[in-house]
């Protein structure tokens, strides 16, 4: 088995084509296969006889926790990518994987905390009638933007995701109260994240909006729509449902 880094355009070629053969699964290394975030990420790829086995990422924005996420792959493929990923790693990281995965890790590294997440996906979205005004994030809106999902804590939220793919809101007073934006963007699956409504106004029916606008975007272009939820967050699952986004893993983190 060949193990290296994706170097060149034709290696970085085939690790794209290799995982969007299951664009679900392999929604967060193939994520990190797309400019802008390869800018931030190292992609490691297993071979053999030339053809593509496995991808590992290791994303690592600037004063985050890298997150380092496996392809499907057999286990001692797995093994072995996470073995020269890990090489790049030191400290803490992020991973999500499924519990197959999760004994990979452990042959790694010691595991300091493990949070239940699913998978929901559409394919595609429902259309969500509603009354509320929601708007797509402008470029005039990034500091409104960082301002509201650093208040709110939104874990995914890097200013660099604004450059991934379209965000959507509502505003009151000019402020933003509520925001849906993509996590990952590739030809095949957008992965949402930084979806939040400031406590005061929810249950107006904002993030149902902001989210049904931005996956409707999304999946005009033939997109898979695809998103992380921990499995106790009720109604943000009850909401996704009503999107028509059906539970589609369970990852332990
Ligand atoms: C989840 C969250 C984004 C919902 O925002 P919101 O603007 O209040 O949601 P909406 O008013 O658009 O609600 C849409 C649907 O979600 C469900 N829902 C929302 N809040 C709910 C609650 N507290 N209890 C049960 N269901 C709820 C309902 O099905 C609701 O439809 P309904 O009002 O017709 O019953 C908001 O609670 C939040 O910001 N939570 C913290 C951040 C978070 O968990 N984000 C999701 C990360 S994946």
């Amino acid at each position: 088995m060949l193990l290296r880094e994706a170097a060149t355009p034709d290696q970085l070629r085939k690790a794209r084509k290799f995982l969007a053969e299951n664009p679900v699964f392999n929604v967060l290394p193939l994520g990190d296969a797309y400019a802008p975030l390869l800018g931030v990420s190292k992609l490691f790829v297993a071979a053999e006889r030339n053809a593509v086995t496995g991808v590992c990422s290791v994303y690592q924005p600037f004063n985050r926790k890298p997150s380092v996420a496996l392809s499907t792959a057999t286990p001692e493929t797995k093994r072995k990518l996470l073995g020269i990923a890990l090489s790049q790693v030191s400290g803490e990281f992020i991973t999500l994987c499924n519990h197959d995965k999760v004994e990979v890790v452990k042959t790694h590294a010691a595991v300091l905390s493990l949070e239940s997440e699913l998978q929901m996906a559409a394919n595609p979205p429902k259309c969500v009638k509603s009354n509320v005004k929601v708007s797509r994030a402008r470029n005039k809106d990034v500091e409104e933007l960082n301002r509201f999902c650093s208040e709110q804590d939104s874990r995914a939220w890097t200013p660099l995701q604004f450059k991934v793919g379209p965000f959507y809101c509502v505003k009151r007073n000019g402020k933003i109260v509520s925001a849906a934006g993509t996590h990952l963007k590739t030809p095949q699956i957008a992965h949402l994240g930084s979806i939040v409504t400031s406590e005061a106004y929810r249950r107006q029916g904002l993030a149902a909006a902001c989210t049904s606008a931005l996956a409707l975007d999304l999946a005009s272009k033939g997109r898979i729509i695809s998103l992380f939820v921990r499995s106790n967050n009720k109604p943000a699952i009850s909401m996704y449902e009503k999107l028509g986004l059906r539970k589609f893993a369970r990852l332990p983190s």
